[in-house]
Formats: structure tokens, C-alpha cells, sequence
């Protein structure tokens, strides 16, 4: 009995002949997409969009159809390395953390992990790959025109997204949703609806991911500029001939650290646009002086723009508990297929078979470790040893691990529990400080336990028993996530097992915090920053709570 079956010599190899093999992606050879190095000193473009990311990209290509575009992107190419996007290489591009790589980790000052996108197509060169829309509700809530939201949807649809091959794994945690209760089986379907169902997907039927940056291919090439690896340190404003401060520049610095100018073009229509994401976008406005009056002099920022004591605050991440289940028999690669959508306004999504590289695993093996010593009391104490030993093993061998068995989720919507953002230095490229103040909101907690309740109930489902050992319980299973190097949080481990204190002790991130540039707050309904001229924000920095059970479909809808 193995929890993580090393991979064998021959899967290594054929892995190694399928990524040498050649992968030839004719997209993403845009003429328009440069090295900042190559910008010059000064430029005049319509507009200037600031993050290349999921929103940023689908607006670039929008706006490009009727007016002069800059693109300013800190992070460089997904073109560059395809395959590292590929889903078997999910975990170990997350995981790579160094100066230039496409994940920026950070810490929030709850204790938990988290990452910042650094590339062109931002989020989606990273993220899970699920596709899905959001409600009419959160639609109507928003004020968007329901007929422009299904076009967009569907330009992107077109673009980028592909029904899923469901295999054993995931069309068992579907039945295994079902018979805990959460019908109907909604069957293959973007829409969020009460009930269980097959979401869509980013990665086509080769495991190769499609981004955001792929919405490039609308653009129109002569009326488009991408600089890569160019990082920006400032919005530029004046008072001249207005009320309200209006941008006009925006400073960027390149790789070579020689710094540029762009500037708009003098049509009252030109504008600024941040597109720099939930962690960006605040701290950009920030920098350029626009934030609370007080924080901002504490840094030192000047000169003080606008006093905007909302920007950068009700930032909020999605709590995330993960339950490991090892698998008795062999699973499929998968990242979320399937969600169950609860009328409690838990989601439960699962995935499989996590490859991961052999430096990746070594930097968790003191938590293996761990593990084993937290757990060594329970039933599960042989499985456990055993899989030391395979660990151990394949380190030995220099090799890659692949783990055997699936993870079941369950994030909660909203959420209602906020946080703040605040800046640590002036410096663009280091994180801000945040806190999310997961599960402070009492109505977070409620929810995190039923969608735990109904986690247990499909782990113990008939449905599911074939991907879970007989003699290992539930329960179990949830005191083993307590001993995972998963937080940097303190964890209670009490005789009577109290699923509220689980919720708390094990929250991870899911990765989809939005706000600090919130509309009625930093933004209006139109996205325009409030009291400043040719200055709005598009992206998951606007959002009052995440949409649907995934955001990045709203996120690149919104940019349409
Ligand atoms: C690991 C992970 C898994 C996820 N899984 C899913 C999933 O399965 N399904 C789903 O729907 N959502 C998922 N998400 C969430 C989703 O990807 C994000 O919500 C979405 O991508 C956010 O888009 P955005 O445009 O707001 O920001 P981003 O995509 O982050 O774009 C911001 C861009 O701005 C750039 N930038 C920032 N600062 C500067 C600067 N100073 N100068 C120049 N450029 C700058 C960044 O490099 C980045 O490219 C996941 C996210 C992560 C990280
Ligand atoms: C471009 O201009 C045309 C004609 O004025 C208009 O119909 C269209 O909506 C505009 N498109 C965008 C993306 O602004
Ligand atoms: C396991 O716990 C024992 C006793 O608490 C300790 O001596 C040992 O170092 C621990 N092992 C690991 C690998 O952490
Ligand atoms: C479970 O933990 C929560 C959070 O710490 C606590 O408020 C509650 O009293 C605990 N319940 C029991 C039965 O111990």
C-alpha cells in the first residue's frame, strides 16, 4: 500500500521524450510583443494599460480595434517555455519561487501561503485551468448588460476553453457529490447552478494550457505595443486646466533598470488603465500617491495626490480546506473538473495526481516527516511509513514523485470576512503587507463546516470508495492535513475532533483575492477612479466577492 507511489524509470522517460518532442505553438509570435529594453525613451499611445494579465490582455485586445494601445508588463513571455504551463508541470511552476519566475510568492500576515502571477496572461498561465461563469445574480448585482456579459463570455469561450475528458478519479468524486447530496447532476455546463456538474477548462485534451494571452490573437497588430519585463513605478498626474488630477505618464522601468516614459495621447478620451490585479493594482495607486493620506506619508510617497482612504482596503481571500485522500489504485492527472455548487454557498472541487519535481519534494520532506510523527498514533501509521520509504527512496534515486491520490476542497463564497493591504516600502516589486482576517466572519466558519460535512460524506461515499484504502477513515484523513506543513498557523489537536478548529487551523488560499480598488469605493460603475480623470482599474481588484465557484472567466469577461 502506497500514499505516494515514486514514478517509475520508464513514466520518467516517456516523459522525457513527450517534453523533448516538439511542441510547436504557433501562437503568441506577436510582431507587437517586445522587450522593454527596446522601448524608447518617450511614447504616446490612446491608452496605457498597466498588468498584462487575465483582465489586462482581453482589454488590450479590445481597446487595440479603434485606438493606440501600450501594454506594460513586469513578468516576460508563456511563449517562452510552453510546456512549463503544461498540467503536469502545475505544481512545480507554482511551487518555483526566484527573481524572475512566473509565480511571485507571499505571505499574508494570517499565516498563509500565497502567489502573485508575474507573466503575460497573468493568472492564467498559473492558475488550475477550471472555467466557469458567474451567476445572474452576482450579474444583476453588478449592473452589467446581460446580453454584452454573454458575448464576452463567449469571445473568450472561443478562444481559450475546452470541455474536459473526465476520467475514473473525478467522475467518481462526481457520483460520490451525488450521493452526499448535492443534485442535480447538472451535467458539462459553464453556468453556475445549484447542484453538481462539469465545469470547463483552459488546458485542451494534450494537457496543454491555453492563457489569456492567446486573447492577443484579437488584437490588431498595428495598433498594439506589449513591453515585456517592463515593471511600473508610478502613474504620473496633473491639475493643469481640471479639478480633478488627471494621469497622463506612467514611468516604467526595463530589465537593463533604465527607466521610460509613456504617455497619453491629448484626446479627452485617452485613459490610464490598471489592470495590475487584487495585490497590483492598490499598491500601483499607492505609489502614484492616490491612498489613505496618512499611510501614504508614512512611506514617504509624494506628493499626496489624493487622500483615498478606501484604496487597498475590504481586500478579501476566498478560504480554501483541503482534504488529502490517498489512492489504493492508480488516478489520472487533473486539476478541478468537477464542482459541487451547495445551497450553504460552500464549493466542493477536487483534483488528482499531482506530479511533483524532486527538488519540490525535497523541500517538503520535513513536513513528511512531520506528518508521520503527528499521525504515527492512528490506523494510518503503516501507510505512512511506507510511503517514507518510497520517499526516501525515490530521493535517493534523484527522481520525480508523482502523488497517487486525489484532494477535495471546499472554499467558501464571498467571503465576508475582510482585510487590508498596506505598503511595506516604495519599492514596486516587493509585496505589500496584507492580512485577509480569514474566517473572522462567523458566516464564513458555518459555511466552511457543512461544506466539510459534505467533503466526509463523498469521501464515504460507495461512489468513492474505490480511490480510498478500506481501513482509513475520514477522519483520519482531516488529522492528517493538521500535521502538513500547509500553514504557518499553530494547530490544536484536541482528543474530541472539532471541525470548527480545523477550519480555522488548516485555511489555505485558493488564490482568488479581489479587491482594494472596489467599485463604490476606490472605483465607480464605470470603473473610473473616484475624483481622478483618465484613471480606471479592470480586474479582480474591483470585485465586492469572487464570482461564480472560479473567477478567472468573469475576470477576462470583464476586460471584454
Ligand atoms: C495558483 C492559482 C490557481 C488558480 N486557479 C484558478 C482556477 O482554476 N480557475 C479560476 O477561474 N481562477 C483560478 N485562479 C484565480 C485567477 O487566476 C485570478 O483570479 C485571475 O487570474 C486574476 O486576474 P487579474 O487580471 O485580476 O490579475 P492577474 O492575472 O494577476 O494580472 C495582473 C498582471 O499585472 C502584472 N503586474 C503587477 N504589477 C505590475 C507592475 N508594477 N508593472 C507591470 N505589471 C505589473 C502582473 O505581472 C500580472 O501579469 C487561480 C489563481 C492562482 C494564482
Ligand atoms: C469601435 O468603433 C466602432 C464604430 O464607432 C464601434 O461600433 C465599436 O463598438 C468600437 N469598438 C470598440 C471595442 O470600442
Ligand atoms: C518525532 O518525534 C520524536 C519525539 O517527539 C522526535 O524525537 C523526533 O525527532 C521526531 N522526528 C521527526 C522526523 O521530526
Ligand atoms: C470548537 O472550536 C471552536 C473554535 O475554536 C470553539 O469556539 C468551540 O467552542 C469548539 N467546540 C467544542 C465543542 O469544543
Amino acid at each position: 500500500m502506497t500514499i505516494i507511489s515514486c514514478i517509475f524509470r520508464n513514466i520518467l522517460v516517456a516523459i522525457l521524450i513527450l517534453s523533448g518532442s516538439c511542441y510547436c505553438d504557433k501562437a503568441g509570435h506577436y510582431t507587437f510583443m517586445k522587450d522593454a529594453t527596446l522601448a524608447p525613451k518617450h511614447a504616446r499611445f490612446d491608452y496605457i494599460i498597466i498588468g498584462g494579465g487575465t483582465a489586462g490582455c482581453a482589454l488590450a485586445a479590445t481597446l487595440s480595434q479603434n485606438a493606440s494601445v501600450l501594454v506594460l508588463e513586469r513578468g516576460g513571455s508563456p511563449y517562452d517555455n510552453p510546456t512549463a504551463s503544461d498540467i503536469g508541470n502545475f505544481a512545480n511552476t507554482l511551487f518555483n519561487n526566484t527573481p524572475n519566475s512566473w509565480s511571485q510568492h507571499f505571505i499574508s500576515e494570517d499565516g498563509v501561503y500565497n502567489t502573485r502571477p508575474r507573466v503575460l496572461g497573468g493568472g492564467s498561465v498559473i492558475n488550475g485551468g477550471f472555467y466557469t461563469r458567474a451567476g445572474d445574480d452576482y450579474v444583476d448585482e453588478a449592473e452589467w448588460e446581460m446580453e454584452e456579459v454573454e458575448a464576452s463570455y463567449q469571445w473568450v469561450e472561443k478562444k481559450l476553453v475546452f470541455k474536459p475528458q473526465v476520467m475514473g478519479w473525478q467522475s467518481a468524486f462526481k457520483d460520490g457529490l451525488l450521493e452526499a447530496g448535492e443534485f442535480p447532476d447538472n451535467g458539462f455546463t459553464y453556468d453556475h447552478i445549484y447542484g453538481t456538474k462539469i465545469g470547463g477548462t483552459i488546458f485542451d485534451h494534450a494537457g496543454h494550457r491555453h492563457t489569456a494571452a492567446n486573447l492577443l490573437e484579437y488584437a490588431d497588430p498595428e495598433a498594439i505595443v506589449v513591453y515585456l519585463h517592463a515593471y511600473v513605478h508610478k502613474i504620473l498626474f496633473t491639475t493643469k486646466g481640471s479639478q480633478k488630477p488627471k494621469a497622463y505618464e506612467v514611468i516604467f522601468e526595463d530589465a537593463n533598470g533604465m527607466f521610460h516614459k509613456a504617455e497619453l495621447a491629448n484626446n479627452a478620451m485617452n485613459e490610464v488603465i490598471l489592470s495590475a490585479g487584487a495585490m497590483g493594482s492598490p499598491q500601483l495607486l499607492m505609489l502614484s500617491g492616490v491612498g489613505p493620506a496618512a499611510h501614504l506619508a508614512a512611506h514617504g510617497v509624494n506628493p499626496l495626490v489624493l487622500d483615498h482612504p478606501m484604496v487597498g482596503h475590504e481586500i478579501a481571500d476566498n478560504p480554501m480546506n483541503v482534504v488529502f485522500i490517498p489512492s489504493p489504485q492508480p488516478v489520472e492527472v487533473s486539476l478541478i473538473q468537477t464542482v459541487g455548487i451547495t445551497k450553504f454557498d460552500s464549493y466542493i472541487e477536487g483534483g488528482s495526481g499531482l506530479s511533483l519535481s524532486f527538488d519540490l519534494t525535497r523541500r517538503f520532506f520535513d513536513g513528511v516527516l512531520n506528518l508521520f510523527n503527528e499521525t504515527s498514533r492512528t490506523t494510518s501509521r503503516n501507510i505512512l511509513t511506507h510511503s517514507i520509504e518510497v520517499l526516501l527512496k525515490s530521493l535517493d534515486l534523484g527522481l520525480d514523485v508523482m502523488i497517487n491520490g486525489g484532494l477535495i476542497v471546499q472554499k467558501i463564497d464571498g467571503p465576508a470576512s475582510k482585510g487590508h493591504m498596506e505598503l511595506r516600502n516604495t519599492d514596486p516589486r516587493d509585496n505589500p503587507s496584507v492580512t485577509f482576517n480569514y474566517y473572522q466572519e462567523p458566516e464564513d466558519l458555518n459555511k466552511c463546516v457543512k461544506g466539510l460535512n459534505t467533503v466526509i460524506q463523498t469521501i464515504n461515499s460507495k461512489a468513492f470508495s474505490k480511490y480510498k484504502y478500506p481501513g482509513v477513515t475520514a477522519r483520519e484523513l482531516l488529522n492528517l492535513m493538521l500535521g502538513l506543513p500547509i500553514n504557518l498557523r499553530t494547530r490544536h489537536v484536541t482528543s474530541t475532533f472539532n471541525l470548527t478548529q480545523f477550519c480555522i487551523d488548516t485555511v489555505m488560499s485558493i488564490w482568488h483575492y479581489h479587491g482594494g480598488c472596489q467599485v463604490g469605493r476606490v472605483v465607480d460603475k464605470n470603473y473610473k477612479v473616484i475624483g481622478i480623470d483618465s484613471l480606471r482599474v479592470i480586474d479582480g481588484s474591483t470585485f465586492l466577492k469572487s464570482p461564480g465557484t472560479n473567477p478567472q472567466a468573469t475576470v477576462m469577461m470583464l476586460g471584454r
